[in-house]
């Protein structure tokens, strides 16, 4: 018995080194501990020794088993360790490297897109980016913007009502008077952001769009102030002269209030769908902050002044891109998605 043991060690010592990489070293491992290999099947003979055989034969049998399988998980770290570095070598990826641009890239939506480049004008004019929930109180969507509960302005919006007196707001102008409760006057922010209203939808409304609202509150702010930057943001934003045209506007807000209507880039004024035939798209109402707006934010309306826009950023997006009907944003067509 002890001789095959012998025997059986000797073949150890000359097969081991023969194992060279992971692959040899699994078939040894089974040649020698597995289910029919060598060590177990000299196990398998002990059952005809005698005891005091046996356990000495164990003993032996046991130290050449726990041999081998030091030799085993020694080298199987070593090989693994090798695999991975030389796996890790072949599928190195250089994660900074420009991906390959292909047909079915993603890329930013035209809102995204001429929101993106709104914020950037602004930035450089010292505007801060302010944000305001989509689900509003009535306080700051109507309210607090010169609109009490039972004033004729709120028919000018219809609205989505939810519970509790809260709603979808119908505007950005609520972010106004947010900004105002948040921080102190001198104070200039715009903040783009989605609106809905409860209206008939055809090429140039629909029932969720998106506006820029825009603040500048400090000392001495004038309508004179309120028409430079609304000239600098339409000559950065089309880069070519646009026809405008300014006309008085009522907004319960502002005081004076005016409508800016740009000549509709569609038709270039001959009338069509989305200006409704009159050749002029309404875009950029504004105005001088109204000194109840002013108190309801905190602001002392006889030290500050300031002006408010709300940019009618879904029909900017159509004039600038030539896009012809307002539904097709939200259509999810690809064939016009694609296009930017
Ligand atoms: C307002 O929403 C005011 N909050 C704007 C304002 C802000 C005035 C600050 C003065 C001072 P109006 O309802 O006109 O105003 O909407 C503003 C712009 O949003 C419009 O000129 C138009 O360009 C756009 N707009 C209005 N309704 C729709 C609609 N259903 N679909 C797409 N765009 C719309």
């Amino acid at each position: 018995m002890l001789e095959k043991l012998e025997n059986l060690k000797q073949q150890f010592i000359q097969e081991k080194e023969g194992v060279k990489n992971l692959e040899s070293l699994n078939d040894f491992k089974i040649k020698y501990l597995g289910k029919k290999g060598f060590v177990t099947s000299l196990f398998s003979i002990m059952k005809d020794l005698s005891p005091e055989e046996r356990k000495d034969f164990g003993n032996h049998i046991n130290k050449l088993k726990n041999e081998i399988e030091d030799f085993i998980a020694q080298l199987s770290d070593t090989y693994i360790k090798m695999e991975t570095e030389k796996k890790l070598k072949n599928e190195w990826l250089d994660i900074t490297m420009p991906f390959k641009q292909n047909k079915f890239s993603g890329h930013l939506s035209p809102i995204s897109r001429i929101t993106f480049e709104i914020m950037d004008i602004f930035k450089n004019l010292g505007f801060s980016i302010f944000d305001g929930p989509q689900s509003e109180d009535d306080y700051h969507n109507f309210t607090a913007l010169n609109i009490p509960e039972t004033h004729p302005a709120r028919d000018m919006q219809d609205t989505f009502w939810l519970k509790n007196k809260m709603l979808l707001r119908t505007h950005t102008s609520p972010v106004q008077i947010r900004a105002m409760e948040t921080f102190d006057p001198p104070l200039k922010g715009i903040a783009p952001g989605k609106v809905f209203r409860y209206e008939a939808i055809d090429a140039s409304h629909e029932i969720s769009f998106y506006q820029v609202e825009g603040i500048m509150i400090d000392k001495n702010i004038s309508v004179a102030n309120l028409i430079y930057f609304m000239k600098t943001l339409l000559s950065e934003i089309f880069k070519k002269d646009i026809k405008i045209r300014l006309r008085p506007g009522f907004f319960p807000f502002v005081e004076p209030g005016f409508e800016l209507d740009i000549q509709c880039l569609i038709c270039g004024g001959k009338g069509c769908s989305v200006c409704k035939n009159v050749g002029w798209v309404e875009l950029l109402p504004c105005g001088l902050m109204h000194p109840n707006v002013l108190k309801e934010g905190g602001i002392n309306p006889e030290k500050w002044t300031g002006f408010a826009f709300g940019l009618g950023l879904s029909r900017l997006a159509m004039m600038s891109y030539g896009i012809n009907d307002i539904r097709w944003f939200a259509s999810g067509d690809l064939r016009f998605l694609e296009q930017f």
